[in-house]
């Protein structure tokens, strides 16, 4: 089939050569780029030219796999090459900072980077060294705004709200270890921009009251909100940054999305994970593979959101370097 040498919108988007965070993003903005995401999400076409001709680096110094290869695929569907960095066998292994292999990989005619780091605001430090343009694949527990969007065009898939992107009158949980989620962050940014209401759970050391001050209510009695909600997202536990919770079948007992607790939910609940699970801690086998469970939808989204975020980007860096 020949390749289509159109976009999935005419539209422009306002839009920084950058997206390190929700926070700088208006609703109107999120909108335009779900909508975007939206229309790559449903096109049958299969390939776009839109990034023909350039390059893509992702810069990955911490462990993926969802957003690494949904950022590859993005790319390379809209025309792109992509080539792959990681500490281990870049020379960041050798102690060269994350600003100087930034702009080493840029000046070898790269166009846009996509930064994961174990440290909040790498992202902003590689943008702040370069002039093409710099997507966030998630830095410490500070942000994770690709993760937010396609979280977003995911509840509105899944609730008829794809026209207008309007999520008043959903209430959506997101449950368990807060404390240490770029996720949590960014998807209560996202959320409550699009008018849910969002109510943050779990025990106060992974669930600290101080969240509400992003706009979301908190709450540890995951069985009293469960009857509220329109749709949950459950958050790994993140033993390797210190979460603390006793042992996982006492988690369990009160946190765990399991059988019994999703029939709790509304008619047409939606269980969402924005992965890796720790099956059997925050989330039952039965739940994650059930009728529920809507997080393959999420990982494909996740693809159309990085298409939409990465053509945004680099148009606006090509507009930059043209000025
Ligand atoms: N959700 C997410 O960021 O998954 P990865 O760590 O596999 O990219």
């Amino acid at each position: 089939m020949a390749r289509p040498r159109t976009s999935a919108t005419t539209e422009p988007v306002a839009f920084d050569r950058c997206l390190l965070d929700l926070d700088r993003l208006s609703a109107e903005q999120i909108c335009e780029l779900l909508r975007r995401a939206s229309a790559f999400f449903t096109s049958t076409q299969d390939g776009f030219d839109t990034l023909r001709g350039r390059c893509v680096a992702n810069l990955f110094f911490e462990d993926s796999t969802r957003t690494r290869v949904s950022f590859t695929i993005a790319a390379q569907r809209l025309g792109a090459h992509v080539v792959d960095l990681s500490a281990k066998g870049s020379s960041v292994a050798k102690g060269e900072t994350i600003a100087d292999t930034a702009r080493t990989v840029e000046a070898m005619g790269i166009d846009a980077l996509v930064v994961r780091h174990h440290a909040a605001g790498a992202a902003d430090i590689v943008a702040g060294a370069v002039r093409c343009a710099v997507l966030n694949a998630g830095d410490g527990r500070h942000a994770h705004p690709t993760q937010g969007l396609l979280d977003a065009l995911t509840i509105a898939t899944e609730f008829g709200r794809l026209r207008d992107f309007d999520l008043a009158g959903l209430r959506i949980g997101i449950m368990g270890d807060l404390a240490h989620s770029r996720v949590a962050r960014s998807d209560i940014g996202a959320l409550t921009k699009l008018g849910a209401e969002v109510v943050c759970i779990g025990p106060p050391n992974l669930a600290p009251p101080s969240l509400a001050s992003l706009g979301c209510s908190v709450t540890d009695d995951l069985d009293a909100a469960l009857p509220t909600l329109d749709a949950i997202q459950a958050l790994r536990v993140q033993f390797e940054r210190g979460a603390s919770i006793g042992t996982a079948r006492e988690y369990a007992a009160r946190y765990q999305m399991n059988a019994r607790r999703a029939a709790m939910m509304k008619d047409g609940a939606a269980i969402l994970h924005p992965g890796p699970m720790n099956r059997g801690v925050e989330i039952s086998s039965e739940v994650a593979d059930g009728a529920q469970s809507r997080i393959f939808l999420q990982v494909r989204a996740g693809v159309a959101v990085r298409m939409a975020c990465l053509e945004v980007a680099m148009a606006s860096s090509r507009v930059a370097d043209d000025s």
